[in-house]
C-alpha cells in the first residue's frame, strides 16, 4: 500500500537538501496524460449467459467438472448489455473493454452467423453512440464446441482457423473498434501450471476426459483448460495464431491498433539467488518476443509473486487478502507494467486490474493506490494508453463460479438488476477528473 505520509515526508527531506531540489519540485504529479484511456472490462462468457455453443459450457457441465456451478444465464449481457453501456457512462469513464464469442459467431466451422455479428457492431455502434472507445477482444478464452473437439490450442489446423474468424469478424466490425485485442492472456496455462495446486490439475485432466468421451473425440482442449503436457505445442500455436489474426485484422484496417493482452505479475527478487528471472522466463515463455513489433501491450496484473531461490515466497501474514485468498498489493500494478515495457518495448495499456474482495471499501482504496504507483511509471517515460479495470460487473468467475466478485457494480442473480459499488464512484471521480485527488 502507498503510504501518503512516507511520501510526504520524502518530499519534505529531499526539499531540505539543496543538490536534491530539482529532484524534490517533481513531486508527484496527480494528472494523468491528456486522452488517457479510463476503462471497465468484461468478457462474454463471463455476463452474457447461455453461451451453449463455447467450450466452457461443456466443461462446466460435464461430470466430473472442477467448475464450482456451471455459468447458466450469467449477468443477461446478451439482453442487457444497453444497460452494461449505460453504466461505462455514468461511472463517467471514456472507454468499454468487451468481448465477441466466437462460439457464437461460429457455432459450426466455416459457418458465420450475421445476426451474432450484427450483435457486436450494435454493441460497437452502442459504444460510440455514448462517446465510448470499444476496445474488442476478438477471443477471450472461450472457443467453440467444435473447435476444443478438435483438440483446439493444439491442433496445427488452429492459427489459420482463429485467424479467419478474425478476418470474417473484422470486416463486419472493425470500423468501429478503437483498439483490438487477438487473444486475451494466452499465457494463462503457464500460469496455472504454477499456481494450481496438483489436485486440481489432477481435476482439470478428468474433466477433459469426461469432456472428450461425450464429443467422441480423442482430445478436448479448450480456451483456458488443457493438459499441461500441451503447454508447449499450444504456446507455439497461439503464437502463430496471433501473429496470423493481427495480420487478417489489420489487412481489413490497417490504422486498427492490434495487441493482444498477457497475464503478469510484478516478480519480486528475494536473496542472492532468486529464481525470478527464470520463472519469469516460465510465465510469459516466449510471449514477450513475439508481441514485439504489436502496437501496444495489454497487461493484466492482480498480484506480485516473490521469488527467493527456492520458489515463491508465502504472502506475509498481515496481507490484505482477497476472496481467493490473493495478496491484494496495489503497488504490482506499476512495477508490472515497468517490466512490461522494459521487456517489450511496446506501449501499454492496462487491460485489466482489480481486487477479488466483497468489502468494497477494499477496492474503493485499492483503486487510487494502484493508480498512484501507474502514474509513477508513467511520469518515468512508460507510455501507457489507459488503465482498463477489472470488472464493470459481478460476474461468472470461471471454476470459481458467481462466489469470487470484482464487480465495480453488483448483479442481482435472479432479477440481473446492476448496482453500482462505492468504489465505482470513486473510479468515477478519478475518471472525469482525470487526476488522482491531491
Ligand atoms: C481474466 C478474466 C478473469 C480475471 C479475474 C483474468 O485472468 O482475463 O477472465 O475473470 O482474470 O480472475
Amino acid at each position: 500500500m502507498i503510504d501518503r505520509r512516507a511520501l510526504l515526508a520524502g518530499t519534505v527531506a529531499l526539499s531540505a537538501s539543496p543538490a536534491l531540489a530539482g529532484i524534490a519540485a517533481k513531486a508527484f504529479d496527480p494528472a494523468f496524460p491528456k486522452g488517457f484511456l479510463w476503462g471497465a472490462a468484461t468478457s462474454g462468457h463471463q455476463i452474457e449467459g447461455n453461451n451453449t455453443n463455447a467450450d466452457s459450457w461443456v466443461l462446466e457441465n460435464v461430470h466430473p467438472s472442477i467448475y464450482a456451478q456451471p455459468s447458466g444465464d450469467a449477468d443477461n449481457s446478451f439482453e442487457l448489455w444497453r444497460a452494461d453501456l449505460d453504466l461505462v457512462k455514468a461511472i463517467g469513464l471514456n472507454t468499454y473493454r468487451f468481448s465477441l464469442e466466437w462460439p457464437r459467431i461460429e457455432p459450426v466451422q466455416g459457418q458465420f452467423s450475421r445476426a451474432m455479428l450484427d450483435h457486436y457492431k450494435a454493441m460497437i455502434d452502442g459504444c460510440r453512440a455514448r462517446d465510448l472507445i470499444p476496445v474488442v477482444t476478438f477471443n477471450h478464452y472461450t472457443t467453440p464446441i467444435w473447435f476444443a473437439a478438435m483438440g483446439g490450442w493444439t491442433n496445427p489446423q488452429a492459427p489459420a482457423l482463429f485467424a479467419r474468424f478474425c478476418e470474417t469478424a473484422a470486416r463486419a466490425l472493425a470500423g468501429g473498434i478503437g483498439y483490438a485485442l487477438t487473444l486475451n492472456e494466452p499465457n494463462i496455462m503457464n500460469i496455472l501450471k504454477v499456481v494450481l495446486p496438483p489436485q486440481a490439475i489432477a481435476g482439470q485432466h478428468a474433466m477433459l476426459e469426461a469432456a472428450a468421451r461425450a464429443h467422441g473425440t480423442a482430445k478436448f482442449a479448450a480456451g483456458n483448460a488443457i493438459e499441461i503436457d500441451d503447454i508447449p505445442t499450444s504456446t507455439r500455436l497461439l503464437i502463430a495464431g496471433h501473429k496470423a489474426a493481427r495480420a487478417a485484422i489489420k489487412a481489413v484496417r490497417p490504422d486498427l491498433p492490434v495487441g493482444v493482452s498477457l497475464s503478469m505479475f510484478d516478480d519480486q527478487a528475494v536473496g542472492a539467488h532468486s529464481i525470478r528471472d527464470r520463472m519469469r522466463g516460465e510465465l510469459y515463455g516466449p510471449w514477450l518476443d513475439a508481441v514485439k513489433g504489436d502496437d501496444f501491450l495489454g497487461v493484466q496484473n492482480y498480484e506480485r509473486m516473490v521469488w527467493d531461490d527456492e520458489g515463491r515466497v508465502a504472502v506475509p501474514a498481515d496481507a490484505v487478502r482477497g476472496v481467493g485468498g490473493a495478496e491484494i498489493y496495489p503497488a504490482s500494478l506499476g512495477a508490472c507494467v515497468r517490466y512490461a515495457h522494459a521487456a517489450t518495448g511496446c506501449p501499454i495499456m492496462v487491460t485489466e486490474n482489480g481486487a477479488s474482495v466483497d468489502d468494497d471499501a477494499i477496492r474503493a482504496r485499492y483503486i487510487p493506490a494502484a493508480l498512484h504507483g501507474l502514474k509513477t511509471v508513467i511520469d518515468e517515460g512508460v507510455p501507457v494508453l489507459g488503465y482498463v479495470h477489472w470488472s464493470l460487473l459481478d460476474n461468472f468467475e470461471w471454476i470459481f463460479g458467481y462466489r469470487v466478485h470484482f464487480g465495480l457494480a453488483s448483479v442481482d442473480r435472479e432479477t440481473f438488476a446492476r448496482t453500482p459499488k462505492p468504489s465505482a464512484g470513486v473510479y468515477g471521480a478519478i475518471a472525469r477528473a482525470n487526476r488522482l485527488p491531491a
